[in-house]
């Protein structure tokens, strides 16, 4: 992980040590590296050197304000998915003109929401949306700017749950069907086609599965224009993804590199391309700091019980996923380490955060948890009536606090208690 490094023993990220974070506010506690996440967008920008291309960012990656304000101040659009994350854009100062809206069931409320705000372009999934979409466009005496996803049918070779571009998965139009839905987009009133567009799925750690994605795109982008429906850009997703156990995914620079190429070589060069990453440009900016509360010796296994949960940091409860996990103070020396697995308080035998792991730890000493910029905060929940983690933004040696700790009570204001009405 980038920016993440030890210094007499001690972990710091970019030049802020950990331990005094965790000092100051607590744990679990999620920090995210400015740098980093400067960093990553930076590959892609030099792979894109000279072209026309819009980075929208998945913000569902980590929708934090001030993650959101780093990449608009960038100049980044965002792919968003709800209502909810356009609000969210717009509170941090994000350019709506520069959002693409995607997501297999837009309700027609989100989609006046999102119409109101002079959104960039739907990136619409199926033919009944078309039909939606173009009734609240003309109502509005609008018409959208759409682009259809579709699914390229080819395997992206990542984990089932977040493999989207195969048959047989929800999202998109069968390529089959792809001409024929453009044939009627063109057709009503409420919708202007301005592009195409598909995501074949995320941590993706191979160039093939993006270079045939790319053909086959080209070769609806063909058929499509031989019918006389001009396509302005092509939007090729996300998906790329990170190092998180020594996987090791192209770089970006490298990625487009290859696909530029292949769309230099197809005539399509000057084509205005978008892109909609998520994960590999904020994945490995985080960590998440959590005390280890005890250490449990088993005759089967070992438990190392830390303060942050499944709760907090979903994706190893969820797609068994590896997240690296270090101490934060190096004080191995003259320890035995013990092979444990770290786990969290809640009430679930899934509330594990890493297996097998060599720790020479003890209680009230602290841990990262690594590459916990992307999809750990964003998809964690209160199970267990447990609040939100704060989180904190680094630059250099500067520290912001830029979301506070949840409190319990926030957790039931919604709530009431019923008979009690008077
Ligand atoms: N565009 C669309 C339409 C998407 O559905 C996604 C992610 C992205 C872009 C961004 O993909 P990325 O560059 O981050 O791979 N929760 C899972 C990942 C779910 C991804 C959902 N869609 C995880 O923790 O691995």
């Amino acid at each position: 992980q980038p920016q993440l490094h030890y210094r007499n023993q001690s972990l710091y990220l970019e030049d802020c040590r950990l331990a005094d974070l965790a000092r100051e506010h607590g744990t679990p506690l999620y920090v995210y590296s400015t740098a980093s996440m400067l960093e990553a967008l930076a590959a892609y920008r030099r792979g894109f050197a000279g072209r026309r291309v819009q980075i929208c960012y998945a913000m569902k990656a980590n929708p934090s304000l001030a993650v959101l304000q780093l990449f608009a101040r960038e100049g980044c659009g965002f792919d968003i998915v709800s209502g909810g994350e356009l609000a969210r854009v717009l509170a941090a100062g994000g350019d709506p003109a520069r959002v693409i809206f995607s997501g297999v069931g837009k309700t027609r409320a989100e989609m006046r929401q999102a119409l109101e705000a002079g959104i960039g372009c739907f990136n619409v999934e199926s033919e009944a949306e078309l039909e939606v979409l173009s009734e609240v466009a003309s109502a509005m005496s609008l018409r959208a700017p759409v682009s259809i996803r579709v699914n390229p049918n080819v395997d992206a070779r990542t984990h089932p749950y977040i493999s989207t571009g195969l048959k047989g998965n929800k999202f998109g139009i069968a390529h089959e069907r792809t001409l024929a839905t453009y044939q009627r987009a063109a057709a009503l009133p409420g919708l202007r086609v301005v592009g195409i567009d598909c995501h074949i799925g995320s941590q993706i750690t191979e160039k093939t599965p993006f270079l045939d994605a790319l053909e086959r795109m080209l070769d609806l982008v063909a058929a499509i224009e031989a019918a006389g429906i001009a396509i302005h850009h092509i939007d090729l997703g996300g998906g790329l993804g990170i190092n998180y156990n020594g996987d090791e995914p192209p770089a970006a620079d490298a990625l487009w590199a290859r696909l530029l190429e292949r769309l230099d070589a197809r005539g399509y060069g000057d084509r205005r391309l978008m892109i909609e990453p998520g994960r590999s440009l904020v994945g490995n900016a985080g960590v998440c700091l959590t005390e280890v509360l005890y250490c449990k010796p088993g005759e089967q296994k070992n438990f190392c019980i830390v303060d942050a949960a499944m709760n907090d940091l979903p994706r190893p409860a969820m797609y068994q996923a590896y997240h690296a996990i270090v101490p934060l103070e190096d004080r191995a020396e003259g320890r035995e380490p013990v092979v444990y697995d770290v786990v969290g308080p809640v009430c679930e035998s899934g509330d594990w955060l890493g297996r097998d792991r060599s720790l020479a730890v003890q209680p009230g000493e602290l841990l990262a948890v690594l590459s916990a910029g992307a999809y750990c905060s964003a998809m964690g929940s209160t199970y267990n009536s447990r609040a939100r983690p704060p989180e904190v933004l680094v630059s250099g040696s500067a520290a912001q606090l830029v979301r506070t700790r949840e409190s319990v009570s926030d957790l039931f204001r919604n709530e009431r208690l019923p008979g009690n009405n008077a």
